[in-house]
């Protein structure tokens, strides 16, 4: 399905949250954020996936990042779910804002529908998540249906991905964790990695003989 993806600027819609009207680009201003969707209120995947969001938060805001949920119920509905959310995770304040999306008109606009999820009112919003950089233009998505919850360790590991390799011209590797060495980006010649790597690098010996693949701390 065609839609907002990676490498798109996110709309400026204004919408309602628990937090009061926000415009997206002024709440977005220009740092990292990331916007999450989910199917509904007083639902159990999503009750846990909020909770742990809300425990996680203080660890996006030491890394620059904004937060943001949606789920498509309405503002009444969103402020007394967050009272059973808090009260299953210990703990966890929810304190970024939850847009609510009655009309169901903002998920089509940030393709965060899910074509399986239904209820009387329409289409139902899927666990969508988009890390929108300080550009406002979104450099990762995850796109989960309604039955997998996400994994919060997993969010931020990208985030941490997505810092280091908009600072260095580096990729992570398979299975990276922070602290892990990363790649050299393929477009970085050798003599230019020395300079932009003066603590050096490691090169892979392959079989081909290309010396493609390169590691080093960043
Ligand atoms: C849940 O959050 O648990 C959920 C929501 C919609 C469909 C299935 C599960």
């Amino acid at each position: 399905m065609p839609g907002l993806t990676i490498g798109d600027t996110i709309p400026d819609l204004q919408v309602d949250t628990t937090q009061g009207k926000i415009k997206l680009h002024q709440f977005c201003s220009d740092t990292w954020t990331i916007l999450f969707s989910h199917p509904g209120d007083f639902t159990p995947v999503c009750t846990t996936e909020l909770g742990k969001m809300a425990q996680y938060a203080s660890e996006f805001y030491k890394r620059g990042v904004l937060l943001v949920g949606l789920s498509c119920d309405d503002l009444e509905s969103h402020k007394e779910w967050i009272k059973d959310i808090e009260a299953h995770t210990p703990g966890a304040k929810v304190n970024y804002p939850i847009i609510s999306d009655p009309k169901r008109e903002i998920i089509k606009q940030l393709n965060m529908v899910d074509p399986d999820e239904k209820d009387s009112n329409g289409n139902l919003p899927s666990r969508a998540l988009h890390i929108i950089g300080p550009d406002k233009k979104i450099k990762l998505s995850f796109l989960y249906p309604a039955t997998t919850g996400r994994n919060m360790d997993e969010v931020l590991r990208v985030v941490e991905s997505l810092q280091k390799a908009s600072k260095h011209k580096i990729a992570t590797p398979a299975n990276w964790k922070p602290g892990d060495p990363v790649v050299i980006s393929p477009d970085v010649t050798n003599e230019q990695a020395k300079d932009m790597f003066p603590q050096g690098f490691e090169t892979a010996n392959l079989p081909s003989k290309k010396e493609y693949l390169r590691f080093t701390n960043v």
